[in-house]
């Protein structure tokens, strides 16, 4: 049997190269999208027609009962949860002197407790049946910090702390809880930081002196996914050009 797996935000960026590649390696994909979406259609006849079958769902992963009911219907219509994968993120960058709280809720809401709420209605399952793989696409700027990002990479931060503890309690039920951390990945959120600081501020900071691509974080999360790696746990993996050690 397929094992099932839950991408958050898999329209796009590097939730669509995630999708792609666990579809590729014979895994029954569905993805969430957010409620007010309205290319959600065409994204999943434009992946028919490049032959990926995926499964589509509206949930807002910053709200509990929408990520409860989400699950709940991915559940009845496609089976038990096996890898989640906590994708779905956005920001809303401004130096803390202009940060307000409605900019820092809004990130905290969606990159952090959105793992909360996508985790919980999955992780007792996973347990029960003694195998189970729960992913979270945290930041480089969640371990090393980024100017104008006081929001993401509190909340980024945030996912890694949770990988930990989580990770300990489900250790001998045959789950892990790993936690990647992408550096500048070349997505539309990266492209959407103007083009004078990515060339002038970031790019310098980058020692392969490039953007990564995101199906080279695809395949790190189909690694973790995998059986081979039943013994990584806690982890934090950083796949960043090597900005972690600027
Ligand atoms: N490092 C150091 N200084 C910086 C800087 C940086 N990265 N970015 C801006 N500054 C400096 C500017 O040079 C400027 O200096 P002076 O006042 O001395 O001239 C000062 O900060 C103010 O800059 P701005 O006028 O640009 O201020 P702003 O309010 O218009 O914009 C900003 C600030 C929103 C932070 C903007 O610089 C920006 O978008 N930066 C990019 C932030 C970033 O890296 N976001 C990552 C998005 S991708 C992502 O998050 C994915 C992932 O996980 C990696």
């Amino acid at each position: 049997m397929a094992r099932v797996a839950l991408v958050t935000g898999g329209m796009g960026g590097l939730g669509e190269a995630v999708c792609i590649k666990l579809a590729a390696l014979g895994y029954k994909v569905v993805t969430t999208y957010s409620p007010g979406n309205t290319k959600a259609e065409s994204w999943l006849s434009q992946m028919k027609e490049q032959g990926y079958d995926f499964k589509a769902y509206p949930c807002d992963v910053s709200d509990y009962d929408s990520a409860q009911a989400c699950v709940r219907q991915v559940e009845q219509d496609v089976g038990p949860v096996d890898v989640l994968v906590n994708n779905a993120g956005i920001t809303r960058d401004m130096t803390f002197k202009k940060m307000d709280k409605p900019n820092w809720d809004a990130v905290m809401k969606t990159n952090l407790d959105s793992v909360f709420n996508m985790t919980k209605p999955v992780c007792d399952g996973m347990v029960e049946r003694g195998w189970g793989r729960i992913i979270n696409i945290s930041s480089v700027n969640g371990q090393k910090g980024a100017f104008g990002q006081t929001n993401y990479s509190a909340a980024k931060a945030g996912m890694h702390g949770f990988t930990k503890a989580l990770a300990l309690e489900v250790a001998r039920k045959g789950v892990t809880v790993n936690t990647i951390s992408p550096g500048y990945i070349g997505t539309k959120m990266v492209m959407d930081i103007p083009s004078e600081v990515l060339e002038s501020k970031i790019i310098p900071q980058i020692p392969m002196g490039r953007l990564g691509k995101p199906e080279e974080v695809a395949g790190l999360v189909a690694y973790l996914s995998s059986e081979e790696a039943a013994f990584v746990t806690g982890a934090n993996i950083a796949i960043n050009g090597g900005q972690h050690m600027q």
